[in-house]
């Protein structure tokens, strides 16, 4: 994937996008055109109130390769504006990998005089020698970057050494580091004081989690009720993940300033299905802001084959931007996850119910984005004795349907996408249909909510303990919810509730 002078010629600017493709999500972020991997340097700016979301893009090709920190930024996580590239190599032998971004308020690193506002992006250069540590630091607020003269800041002479995510620990008055030793599935642990300067602190390894390498490591502090805080560890692994190809786990724990010291020794797989990697979460929230993160809403089984490249242009969507409590269930730390807001700045008209043969059903195709929030509630089932099926579906005029359901008997919810005829499991082997989780009907009532999206379906179970994303590929947009039942006890009742969305890129002419 090594790109060739020629391409690096070309000029990167935010090019016009077009978001009308009948596959590109309305009310997740996808790139303006070209390959988009993980989310990176996700920091809020509260001075401006502004979200900005930096992201692992090839602007000359429709696979990985040429990578350079695409940029977007947002004032609610749904309505983008897309900026140029905000780091791009500097030469034609390095590509700028993953990373994360932070506000040095206290000028910590003397990058920054006379200004309480400056932005450090700490991110991995690759080349065919060794991946090192490096960084950048912004005095526009995170538009334009100038690279640290004495970069690296971090060269170990290791090729699979990446993905840096630094925070900032009141408790020590240190920024931390946590990244990857990749492929000898370790995550490292390293402490500054002034974001130019590091110092190893420990490492941490789960061997026996799936996957030959592990990447874009997170550690998370969490606000609890009981305990004060906790911190969790999301570690991604490649390949070799529960369905195949990129998965997500994390382990919930203490940081006590050099070394995390997990609860259990069981990581605890994030989503069941395939389509959320490398998640990254926000930095320099308000202290009174729950952690919200955003995804890569793709798996590298399939990434870059995905019938979006040649039809539209581009390919790879994000997740909805989520927010996250953590919360015991059944007495073990759970980490749930909402989208953000409940999609409130983008949420229309509740669509109309209507009885029909195929059970409840709502059509959105008047909904321009052919994008919606439903919810579907389950109540009243005889938990000493669950019976019957809820199944539903979303079906297009030319015949797609994108499936799911729930076995009470078993306690089973399960997704299928081979019903989406576009892209299936006869273009690749990899893109494996279906997806299931177990559930618990032990209160009498289950319920789930989800958002569909022209390609990618969010499911969030049970308050947002459990979720799946879904990425689809059908030959017509998906336009019709059907909920059907079988076989259930008597007393059973099954809701619907479903809302237009509004596309996030209503004004996508705002690129700069
Ligand atoms: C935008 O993309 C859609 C679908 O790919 C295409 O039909 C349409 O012509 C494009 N619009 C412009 C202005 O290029
Ligand atoms: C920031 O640090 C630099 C280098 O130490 C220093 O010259 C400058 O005065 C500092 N600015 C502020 C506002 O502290
Ligand atoms: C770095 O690693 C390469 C390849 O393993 C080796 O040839 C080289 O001597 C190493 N350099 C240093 C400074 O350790
Ligand atoms: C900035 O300085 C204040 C006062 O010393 C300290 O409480 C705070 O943690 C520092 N924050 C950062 C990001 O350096
Ligand atoms: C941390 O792990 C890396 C990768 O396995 C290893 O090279 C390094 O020696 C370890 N450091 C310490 C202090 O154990
Ligand atoms: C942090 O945890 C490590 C490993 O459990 C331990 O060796 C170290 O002493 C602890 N440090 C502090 C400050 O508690
Ligand atoms: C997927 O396979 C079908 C059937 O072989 C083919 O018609 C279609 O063009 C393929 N789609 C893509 C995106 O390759
Ligand atoms: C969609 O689901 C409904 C309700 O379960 C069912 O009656 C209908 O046959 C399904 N449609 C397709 C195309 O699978
Ligand atoms: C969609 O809009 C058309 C035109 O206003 C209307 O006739 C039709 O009933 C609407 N369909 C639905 C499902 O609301
Ligand atoms: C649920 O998914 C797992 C993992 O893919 C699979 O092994 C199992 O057969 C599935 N169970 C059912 C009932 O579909
Ligand atoms: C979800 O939250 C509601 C309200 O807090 C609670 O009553 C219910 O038991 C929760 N359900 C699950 C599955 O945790």
């Amino acid at each position: 994937m090594r790109f060739s002078i020629a391409a690096l010629a070309l000029p990167v600017a935010a090019q016009a996008a077009n978001y009308s493709g009948s596959l590109r999500p309305q009310v997740q972020f996808s790139p303006p055109y070209g390959f988009m991997n993980d989310p990176n340097g996700l920091f809020y700016d509260a001075k401006r109130d502004l979200y900005h979301l930096y992201y692992q893009w090839n602007p000359y090709e429709l696979v990985a390769g040429n990578q350079h920190w695409g940029h977007a930024t947002s004032q609610d996580l749904y309505h983008w504006t897309n900026h140029p590239a905000a780091i791009s190599p500097s030469n034609p032998d390095e590509y700028i990998f993953s990373g994360s971004a932070v506000i040095d308020g206290n000028n910590t690193s003397g990058f920054f005089p006379g200004q309480d506002d400056g932005v450090v992006a700490i991110y991995t250069v690759d080349t065919a020698e060794a991946q090192t540590q490096n960084i950048a630091y912004s005095t526009d607020g995170g538009y334009t970057f100038t690279k640290y003269a004495h970069n690296p800041i971090i060269n170990i002479n290791s090729t699979e050494f990446r993905d840096p995510q630094v925070t900032w620990q009141p408790e020590t008055k240190q920024w931390l580091m946590t990244l990857a030793y990749a492929a000898d599935k370790v995550i490292g642990f390293y402490t500054s004081p002034n974001l130019r300067d590091w110092t190893h602190a420990s490492n941490f390894t789960r061997q026996n989690l799936p996957g030959d390498q592990f990447e874009c490591p997170n550690l998370v502090k969490f606000a609890v009720d009981t305990e004060g805080s906790k911190h969790v560890l999301f570690i991604s692994v490649n390949p070799g993940a529960p369905l195949g190809g990129s998965g997500t786990y994390y382990l919930v724990g203490d940081f006590n300033g050099t070394h995390f010291n997990p609860d259990t020794s069981d990581p605890t797989l994030y989503e069941f299905s395939k389509d959320n990697y490398a998640s990254q979460w926000y930095t320099d929230l308000s202290a009174q802001s729950s952690p919200i993160s955003i995804g890569w809403a793709s798996n590298w089984d399939y990434a870059e084959e995905v019938p979006t490249g040649e039809l539209e242009g581009w390919r790879s969507a994000m997740s909805v931007p989520r927010h996250h409590t953590l919360t015991k269930v059944k007495g073990a730390w759970t980490v749930t996850r909402t989208p953000f807001h409940d999609l409130s700045s983008v949420k229309s008209s509740p669509l109309r119910n209507r009885n029909h043969p195929d059970g409840v059903t709502a059509s959105f195709a008047n909904v321009s984005s052919k994008a919606i929030h439903f919810e579907i509630d389950i109540e009243g089932i005889d938990a000493a004795n669950p019976v019957g099926d809820i199944n539903f579906n979303f079906t297009s005029p030319a015949g797609d349907h994108l499936d799911g359901g729930v076995v009470l008997d078993t306690g089973l919810f399960w997704l299928d996408r081979a019903g989406t005829h576009l892209y299936t499991v006869a273009n690749s082997t990899d893109f494996t249909p279906l997806s299931n989780t177990s559930i618990s009907v032990s209160q009498g009532r289950f319920a789930f909510s989800g958002v569909i999206d022209r390609s990618v379906l969010e499911v969030f179970l049970e308050n947002g303990t459990q979720s799946a994303t879904v990425t689809y590929f059908p030959t017509a947009p998906l336009d019709r919810l059907a909920v059907g039942t079988s076989g259930l006890g008597h007393g059973t009742r099954v809701g619907l509730a479903a809302w237009g969305l509004d596309s996030g890129w209503y004004d996508a002419s705002r690129s700069e």
